[in-house]
């Protein structure tokens, strides 16, 4: 029996799926590992195999983690296992880094006592004749085992299912696939580019995914909301694979708190249940509705919030006008120019105290270049204002930097030497041993060490141009180059207590009244995600520090994301000259500009990302009812050291 328990039924009238939300995607992990464990003994007891539909990407990897732990701390036996992966690139060497045989063996295989004659993934190296016989192959294999009892899914941004893109039908075979732009853009990192992202795929077809016993989807991470909606409230369609799940009989949708946020019942409770009218939920329902029918806050009417289900705060807090002007002073008092607080002056309604009025901050960026990107405006406000703003750089962010421009710069040294006449074999030889490295690299290959290094000074000095631009002294810049980074690849070691201490080190040394971070949720597995978990448990650990108890948290959002406005507590606005101001110090990063390594599928540059998001976020404001201003970088406070960690 499963041990999801779907509560309140009565708030899913929106959901087709069952679908169990978790608060994060560890404990959703957790528990969807006791599931399989579950059938792994039932079947063991009953004498049969127990067969597993496996899928790759980032989302089941904590949850193969929990098995490997399982094994090996409970010593449950994967013996009886017969594993069938959902899909491979197309063409792919097993001993690729991309690879997902490649990937199950470093994740799963290698790590419990599954039989390796048990674990069948597509072969990836086939020649193109061979695929269809073999794909037919493949599901009679499925067949032979009587089907696939559990079958694991993650879901694509585009709502594919395995490699079943948009368009695939419900009853498509295994076959070899063409991927779409969304998907080989979203795994251009894992390539080092999307010129070396595979175009094809093979992928088990969606009829075998409905033939499985029982189907668990999980996803993670606010990024995955917007498809998860669509896929379990919207209709049955081609156009999002995934919906086809709908028509499941035994399906569980598994969810952290950030993939559950667009559903009905959690970003509009109202319209589902009776809620408790709390301030930030009336600031919810209010921003909501105005950004729905498109006026301003004050002019919001009785009539609007009636026909838009908002009945019942009216009958508890109208009218209108009086629930208007709560919710817009909220707002209002949101907005300061003196991000580090305003000294001698009444603090009772701005975000920020106004004591001490110079404030030690510390500003965390997770690579060399999210604060300046993310918090630009706000970064020279606080130096102006006569603060002792620190920055920390928690990583390298040597896998961003191109060959071309590793080369370069080791020449330059290389020229420099020879022009003054300096005698040095050593940089002669590193000259050539990096040359060659490059010349000999391989798509999949990771760069050598001495590169790597390189490519990290070179991000350094960018980083140092940025904070001498803004005025910092430099001995207020830290380069914490934290260990779990430095894996050359785009796939990261997990974060370790090493890296915890650093954080907790620097901050024992600065004491700050202020820390500035990036909260970004929306990759659970990103780096960014890993740097701020670092800082969370860094703070944990500090948080009974007499220090600490003046130290307030403010979370800022990396390049692709801002704060929903309703979740923003202190923004901050910008004039045009500030905005120009920003944008000079975001070009200092030279090799993030012009083509970067990893531009993801947005083909904007950062700085103007940056751009967009903080007018966006003015323009927002602005059509709410608030003043006009050019742009505005938006802040989240984080309250480390209280239970309800937001308000
Ligand atoms: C992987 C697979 C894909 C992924 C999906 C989500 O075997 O079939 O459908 O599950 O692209 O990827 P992540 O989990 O990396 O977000």
């Amino acid at each position: 029996m499963s041990l999801f328990k779907i509560e309140n039924e009565s708030t899913r009238v929106y959901e087709k799926i069952n679908t169990c939300s978790f608060d994060t995607a560890y404990t959703a992990s957790v528990a969807v590992a006791r599931e399989i464990v579950n059938l792994i003994l039932q079947k063991q007891q009953e004498g049969k195999p127990c067969v597993l539909g496996m899928a790759t990407g980032n989302s089941p990897k904590t949850l193969y983690a929990e098995l490997v732990r399982i094994h090996k701390e409970e010593g449950v036996s994967f013996s009886n296992v017969i594993s069938f992966n959902l899909d491979e690139y197309y063409p792919m060497s097993p001993v690729a880094l991309q690879s997902y045989v490649r990937y199950m063996k470093e994740v799963l295989f290698d790590h419990v006592d599954i039989k390796m004659e048990n674990c069948y993934i597509p072969d990836g190296t086939l020649a193109k004749d061979e695929i269809s016989k073999y794909c037919k192959e493949y599901e009679q294999k499925i067949d032979f085992y009587g089907g696939i009892d559990l079958q694991i899914l993650g879901i694509g941004g585009n709502g594919h299912i395995g490699f079943n893109e948009p368009g695939a039908q419900v009853n498509s075979k295994t076959r070899m696939v063409a991927l779409d732009y969304a998907t080989r853009a979203a795994a251009q990192n894992d390539f080092f580019g999307l010129e070396n992202t595979p175009r094809r795929a093979i992928t088990l077809g969606i009829q075998k995914i409905m033939e499985a016993k029982q189907v668990i989807l999980l996803a993670w991470g606010e990024g995955k909301s917007a498809i998860v909606k669509s896929a379990v409230e919207g209709s049955v369609t081609e156009h999002i694979p995934a919906s086809f799940l709908q028509l499941h009989e035994n399906v569980i949708v598994v969810l952290d708190e950030g993939a559950s946020q667009n559903l009905t019942r959690v970003h509009t409770p109202w319209l589902v249940d009776q809620v408790e009218w709390t301030s930030s939920l009336v600031k919810n329902a209010v921003v909501s509705l105005a950004k729905k029918i498109n006026k301003p806050i004050l002019m919001l009417t009785d009539n609007d919030y009636n026909e838009n289900g908002l009945n019942d705060l009216l009958a508890e807090q109208g009218p209108a006008y009086d629930i208007n002007i709560i919710v817009f002073n909220q707002l209002h008092r949101t907005i300061t120019g003196w991000p580090g607080g305003k000294p001698r002056r009444d603090d009772r309604y701005r975000p920020e105290r106004a004591e001490p009025a110079q404030k030690r901050c510390l500003i965390f960026s997770p690579h060399p270049d999210d604060d300046i990107i993310s918090m630009g405006g706000t970064f020279i406000r606080l130096h102006e204002q006569q603060h002792d703003v620190h920055v920390a750089y928690q990583v390298s962010g040597n896998i961003a930097v191109s060959d071309d421009d590793a080369i370069r710069f080791v020449d330059f040294v290389n020229r420099f030497h020879d022009a003054f006449g300096f005698v040095d074999k050593k940089v002669e030889l590193l000259y050539d041993k990096c040359l060659s490295a490059v010349k000999n690299k391989k798509s999949s290959d990771i760069d050598i060490h001495e590169l790597r290094k390189i490519k990290g000074l070179i991000r350094q000095g960018e980083a140092l141009a940025t904070c001498r631009y803004v005025g910092l002294k430099d001995e207020n810049v830290h380069f914490l180059n934290m260990p779990f980074y430095e894996t050359g690849m785009v796939r990261k070691n997990p974060l370790g207590k090493i890296d915890i201490q650093i954080i907790v080190a620097l901050i024992k040394k600065i004491k700050p009244h202020q820390i500035y971070a990036a909260g970004d949720l929306a990759d659970p597995h990103g780096t960014h995600k890993v740097c701020l978990d670092a800082i969370f448990e860094a703070l944990e650990i500090l948080k009974d520090e007499d220090y600490m108890k003046e130290c307030w948290v403010w979370l800022y959002r990396g390049a692709w994301a801002e704060w929903e406005i309703e979740n923003i507590d202190m923004a901050v606005p910008m004039s045009p000259n500030q905005v120009i101001q920003k944008r000079h110090g975001i070009w200092k990063h030279q090799s993030q500009k012009d083509g970067v390594v990893f531009q993801g599928s947005d083909s904007r540059e950062f700085w103007q990302r940056a751009e967009d998001r903080n007018a966006e976020t003015a323009a927002l404001y602005n059509a709410l009812g608030l003043p006009e201003y050019a742009a505005m970088e938006a802040f989240r406070r984080y309250y480390f050291n209280e239970n309800v960690k937001f308000k």
